[in-house]
């Protein structure tokens, strides 16, 4: 398939903001779009999102970021290693099992590897199970989990 890559560009941002709104509605969290676009464009601006383009069409997405912070959400400081962070992995419905998510991982442990980046880390929300079957297969373990009540 003739599926290319390249870094997102400011006119990527309409098509990022509805990926994430999708991946939002998935998993059953609030999606707000003045606070998300100001993001992307930070997260394009700093080449953090990939794009995979087929035949001039944007069809996927991944916005990661390299950091030695911990994930999590929670603040446990800083760890005496890099790691790369998935924040969101996106391909457009229609296209879905064609292989836009595989070449994604592909491209991302190619920058780890010249990065000297030894881990990946993503949360796969309970709820998503397309994405912790699809991260499974490609050699994800969970690592642990966040419990949430609602008061
Ligand atoms: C998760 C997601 C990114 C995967 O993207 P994708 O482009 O469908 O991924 P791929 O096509 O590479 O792989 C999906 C399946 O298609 C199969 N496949 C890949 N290339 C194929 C091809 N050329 N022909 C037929 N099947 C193919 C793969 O074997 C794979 O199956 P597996 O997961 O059982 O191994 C996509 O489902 C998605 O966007 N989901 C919504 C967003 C989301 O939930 N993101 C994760 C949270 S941020």
């Amino acid at each position: 398939m003739d599926l290319t890559i390249r870094n997102a560009k400011l006119q990527d941002i309409g098509f990022v903001l509805s990926g994430i709104r999708e991946i939002f509605k998935i998993e059953n969290d609030i999606f707000v779009y003045n606070e998300k676009k100001k993001l992307v464009s930070n997260a394009i601006r700093d080449k953090h999102i990939r794009v995979v383009m087929k035949g001039g069409r944007s069809v996927g997405f991944l916005w990661f970021r390299i950091s030695d912070l911990t994930p999590f959400g929670l603040d446990y400081g800083k760890w005496s290693r890099k790691y790369c962070w998935i924040s969101f992995v996106y391909a457009v419905k229609s296209y879905r099992n064609q292989g836009i998510g595989s070449l994604l991982y592909d491209d991302i442990m190619r920058i780890c590897k010249k990065r000297r980046v030894k881990q990946i880390m993503l949360d796969v929300f309970t709820v998503n199970k397309k994405s912790a079957s699809f991260h499974k297969k490609r050699g994800f373990k969970p690592l642990l989990s966040i419990y949430r009540k609602t008061l």
